[in-house]
């Protein structure tokens, strides 16, 4: 896709050049190459699983778009929107998916609760990610400059099959974060016993 690309759909109120403009503003050169990396990476696993092209542009382009922010600025916005206090107990890692949607609503002018939720879910997963969720998932996970032992197997998986992507890379932060003896946020584990235990609930809670 383009730079100069006009988006048609309505979902950001500018061109594809300016969103660009807007990301790279809020994050060092390094970072947004990555999410020009992750863009690309998205727009294709969006071509081979039949999901909106320009929804996959935007959502890869802006999924770190809150990255840089401070800590006092991610508590303000928590406090601002009345999310949920657990989150104050948790730090950059979730707030820049789980929070940061609410900066690209306020400062981007982008509602497509689809987009938000990519952008929410990109680090932590979710029991329930659409096509859209899943490609960002992965996009960030597989992106070329990605070079941890395994990348080519996750790459080959996701390409054949995004849901069982969305498994492995499950699967891998699980142990990743267990080996390290670092602690596991709710929506993570409930994302493992989805998509990896494949526990149906039968009781909501
Ligand atoms: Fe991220
Ligand atoms: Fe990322």
């Amino acid at each position: 896709m383009s730079e100069t690309m006009h988006y048609q759909q309505h979902l950001y109120p500018g061109t594809r050049e300016a969103l660009g403009e807007a990301v790279h503003k809020k994050l060092h050169d390094k970072r947004f190459n990555h999410c020009l990396r992750v863009e690309q990476t998205a727009i294709q696993l969006a071509e081979e699983n039949g999901v909106n092209l320009e929804k996959a542009s935007i959502a890869g382009l802006i999924h770190d778009y809150a990255k840089e922010r401070s800590d006092e600025e991610f508590v303000g916005m928590i406090k601002k929107h009345q999310m949920d206090p657990d989150l104050l107990n948790w730090g950059n890692a979730v707030w820049h998916g789980v929070v940061g949607a609410e900066f690209i609503r306020d400062e981007l002018g982008i509602y497509d609760e689809d987009i938000l939720n990519a952008v929410r879910h990109h680090t932590t997963g979710a029991v329930e990610m659409s096509p859209l969720e899943q490609v960002v998932y992965m996009a960030d996970y597989i992106e070329p400059k990605r070079d941890f032992d395994g990348v080519d197997d996750a790459r080959d998986i996701t390409h054949k099959d995004l849901r069982a992507g969305v498994a492995y890379q499950t699967k891998q932060t699980m142990l990743y974060l267990a080996k390290k003896n670092a602690p596991i946020y709710p929506a993570t584990l409930l994302t493992f016993n989805r998509w990896v235990a494949q526990k149906q609930m039968k009781y909501n809670y």
